[in-house]
C-alpha cells in the first residue's frame, strides 16, 4: 500500500530570528502526522481530503484552492516526472497555520506518495529541496527549518545556508504542546517582522541577535549535565517575540498562566500571532500546568518529549 506521511515539528527557540540568519533549534512532533494514501486512478493528478472533498486537481485547476494546486505542480516539477494519475487522499491530524508546521508536513506526505506512485525513489536532500520550493508558495521567505526538520524527523540547529546539525540532549524533557485556537498564517507575522526591521532596524536588529543568542545558550544547557535550566531562556525568548510584536493576548495569557502554574519555562511556537504555546514541565507540574493552560483558553493541549540523545560512553 502507497502512503506518505510525515511529522509535526515544534521550534524549541529561534523562530524568526532565523529567517534574518540566526540558528534555530527544533524537534519533530511525531505523534501528530499528515498522511496521504492512494485512492484510485483519476484523469490527472488529484488531491482529496480523507472525507473525499476535491482540494486541488491537475485536471481541473479552476476548483479547490490554488495554493494546492501550485503545490501539486512544484512538486511534479521538482520530481521531474509526470504526476502519476491517480486520487491521492490527505488525512491530516496538524492543525493548521498554528506553528506546528503543518505545510510543510502536508507538502512532505504528498511528494512522498506521489514519489512512490511514480516508482521514483528520492533521498532526504532531494525531498528537502523540494519541500522548500512548496514552502515558498505559503509565505515567499522561507528560513528552510520547518521542511528540514520535517524531512528528517530529527532534533536540529537550524542556521539558514549551513547543513543543520544534529542536536545533542543530556537527559530527555517533557513539554506540553497548548493549542491557543487562534490561527495565523506564517507570512503575515513574517512581513511584521520584515516591516519592523525597516521601521526600526537598529532596535530589531538586537532583538534578533539576541534570541540567536538564546539558541545557542540553549545548545550548551541541553548538551550539558542540567538540560531543565533551559526553562528561564524559554521565558526570556518569549518576552523576546513579544518585542518582536508576534505575540497576541490569549499567547501571553497562556505563557503566564503556564509560569504561574510552576512550568520550567514556556514560549509561544512557530510564527506567533497565534498558534502553539509550548511549555517545559516534569512530573511535579504536568498536571497543574496542564489545568492552568486549560483554564487559560488552550483548546487541545499535547504532551511530547525532547528525547535524549545517545552519547558515546567512556570505556569502563
Ligand atoms: O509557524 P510555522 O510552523 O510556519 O513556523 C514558521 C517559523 C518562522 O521562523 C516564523 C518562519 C521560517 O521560515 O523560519
Amino acid at each position: 500500500m502507497i502512503e506518505g506521511s510525515a511529522p509535526a515539528k515544534i521550534i524549541l527557540f529561534g523562530e524568526h530570528a532565523v529567517v534574518h540568519g540566526q540558528p534555530a533549534v527544533a524537534i519533530p512532533f511525531s505523534a501528530l502526522r499528515a498522511r496521504v494514501g492512494v485512492a484510485g486512478e483519476s484523469a490527472a493528478a488529484e488531491l482529496r481530503s480523507g472525507s473525499g472533498e476535491l482540494l486541488a486537481a491537475l485536471h481541473s485547476p479552476q476548483v479547490g484552492d490554488p495554493r494546492l494546486l501550485q503545490m501539486l505542480r512544484v512538486i511534479e516539477r521538482g520530481l521531474d516526472a509526470p504526476a502519476p494519475a491517480r486520487v491521492f487522499q490527505l488525512t491530516s491530524d496538524i492543525p493548521p497555520a498554528s506553528g506546528l508546521g503543518s505545510g510543510a508536513a502536508v507538502a512532505t506526505a504528498l511528494t512522498r506518495a506521489m514519489a512512490q506512485c511514480a516508482g521514483l525513489s528520492l533521498d532526504a536532500e532531494q525531498l528537502n529541496r523540494i519541500v522548500l520550493e512548496t514552502e515558498k508558495l505559503f509565505h515567499g521567505t522561507p528560513s528552510g527549518i520547518d521542511n528540514t526538520v520535517v524531512v528528517y524527523e530529527r532534533p536540529l540547529c537550524f542556521t539558514r545556508g549551513r547543513q543543520a546539525r544534529p542536536v545533542q540532549v543530556s537527559r530527555a524533557l517533557e513539554l506540553l504542546v497548548a493549542d491557543s485556537g487562534e490561527r495565523c498564517a506564517t507570512h503575515v507575522p513574517v512581513s511584521a517582522v520584515r516591516e519592523l526591521l525597516r521601521r526600526r532596524p537598529q532596535q530589531t536588529g538586537a532583538c534578533i541577535e539576541a534570541i540567536g543568542r538564546t539558541s545557542r545558550r540553549a545548545l550548551a544547557i541541553l548538551a550539558g549535565d542540567s538540560p531543565a535550566e533551559i526553562g528561564p531562556l524559554m521565558y526570556k525568548n518569549h518576552e523576546l517575540l513579544r518585542a518582536l510584536e508576534v505575540s497576541s493576548p490569549r499567547l501571553d495569557r497562556l505563557v503566564r498562566a503556564a509560569r504561574e502554574a510552576g512550568a520550567a519555562g514556556a514560549k509561544l511556537s512557530g510564527a506567533g500571532r497565534g498558534g502553539t504555546v509550548i511549555a517545559l514541565i516534569d512530573e511535579s507540574t504536568r498536571a497543574v500546568v496542564s489545568r492552568a493552560l486549560t483554564q487559560a483558553g488552550a483548546t487541545r493541549i499535547w504532551r511530547t518529549m525532547i528525547p535524549a540523545t545517545k552519547r558515546a560512553r567512556p570505556d569502563p
